[in-house]
């Protein structure tokens, strides 16, 4: 979040956010207007009626009809003008209170001294809500120990997060930004510390984004649920499925030497992990066919070293040595980076031993 220069209000970036400042607006206008003229009728009065010293006053009509008329008006129209704010008011308060049939629904938990925040799709994050831009957002909300109070002033909108039930908050964002989260009940030590960031996204960001699975588990986790999405199980084995056999058996396989179809060997590592995803046809493992398809322009670069990640976990698991010295490894890395495909011949100067890799046949 850049600093900005002195401003009176936050940002106004929400359906409702114009009609909460054109309230404000109008009791702010109606507070300094009825100040300032009774301020002035004071200091006019005092000056044009001062007593003087030979001068004794007229007794007051009582039953003057200028005065009750006076009287009536300057009552009836301050009333009306504060029925207004009532009305106004509470018609923002049903509006706020009542989130739209189809909105978008999100999971908010607060807890001292952090917002956790569950998407519907399975996104986790903390002290962090992304969400789209121009779609009804409905917050369903509870605490795992007292009363927090979810507020994003951009927004104009705030509600108590109680332990025990659950409370909605709901709001249409209307511009792409970052705005502040705030606990607005105070809730121990850290209260003001509870704080953190919504990131309202154009459609295609958000989605993109959510498949990424921007979440609160590891990232081999979060590379688990980036590789069931993208159906990798469905040819490669893993940690949790039997080999199908179609494409090789990734358990166990980080860090090995494999050898390819074109007779030569490659280092399975970062890099060709990350090739194979996006250029599968470039280095086939001896054994198989070429089969698999491109997943360029579906994975980011962070879902692929989430994919990274949980491709190294399953060797672990499986209990897989690290045989391989990390020769090829700055080789591949410089390659990563220019985000030109490693050559396949990098890898070659691997001093690791060749391990055959699980081939149908082997089963
Ligand atoms: Cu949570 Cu204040």
């Amino acid at each position: 979040m850049q600093a900005k220069p002195f401003e009176l209000f936050p940002d106004a970036a929400s359906s409702i956010a114009g009609s909460v400042d054109g309230l404000y607006a109008y009791m702010v206008l109606v507070s300094a207007f009825f100040s300032l003229l009774i301020a002035v009728l004071i200091i006019y009065f005092a000056v044009k009626y001062r007593r003087k010293d030979d001068h004794v006053p007229l007794p007051v009509d009582e039953h003057s009809i200028g005065g009750m008329i006076l009287e009536i008006v300057w009552s009836v129209i301050p009333l009306g003008l504060s029925l207004v704010m009532f009305a106004w008011g509470a018609s923002i308060f049903f509006t706020e209170s009542k989130p739209p049939a189809d909105a978008m629904e999100v999971f908010v938990t607060g807890k001292q001294w952090m917002w956790k925040i569950q998407h519907n799709e399975g996104a986790r994050e903390i002290n962090e809500l992304h969400i789209p831009i121009n779609r009804d957002i409905k917050l369903t909300m509870t605490s795992e120990d007292v009363i927090h109070d979810f507020y994003v002033p951009a927004f104009r909108t705030k509600a108590d997060v109680l332990p025990g039930k659950y409370t909605t908050e709901w709001f249409r964002p209307t511009k792409v930004g970052e705005y502040h989260i705030f606990c607005a009940e105070y809730c121990g030590t850290k209260h003001s510390g509870m704080i953190g960031t919504v990131y309202v996204m154009t459609e295609p960001d958000y989605n993109k984004w959510l498949a990424a699975g921007s979440g609160e588990g590891s990232m081999a986790e979060q590379g688990q649920a980036l590789f069931n999405q993208l159906g990798c199980g469905n040819c490669h084995a893993s940690a949790f499925n039997k080999n199908l056999g179609r494409c090789p058996n990734l358990n166990g396989l980080f860090g090995t030497t494999v050898d390819l179809k074109d007779g030569t060997k490659t280092r399975m590592d970062e890099t060709y992990i990350r090739e194979s995803v996006l250029y599968p046809q470039s280095k086939i493992v001896a054994g198989y066919d070429d089969i698999m398809p491109t997943f360029k322009g579906l994975v980011t670069e962070d879902g692929l070293l989430k994919l990274v990640e949980y491709v190294k976990s399953m060797g672990t698991k499986n209990g897989a040595q690290m045989s391989a010295p990390p020769l090829a490894t700055e080789t591949s890395a410089t390659d990563a980076k220019t985000g030109t495909p490693a050559k396949a011949g990098a890898a070659k100067t691997s001093a690791a031993p060749a391990v055959n890799v699980n081939r149908p046949g082997n089963q």
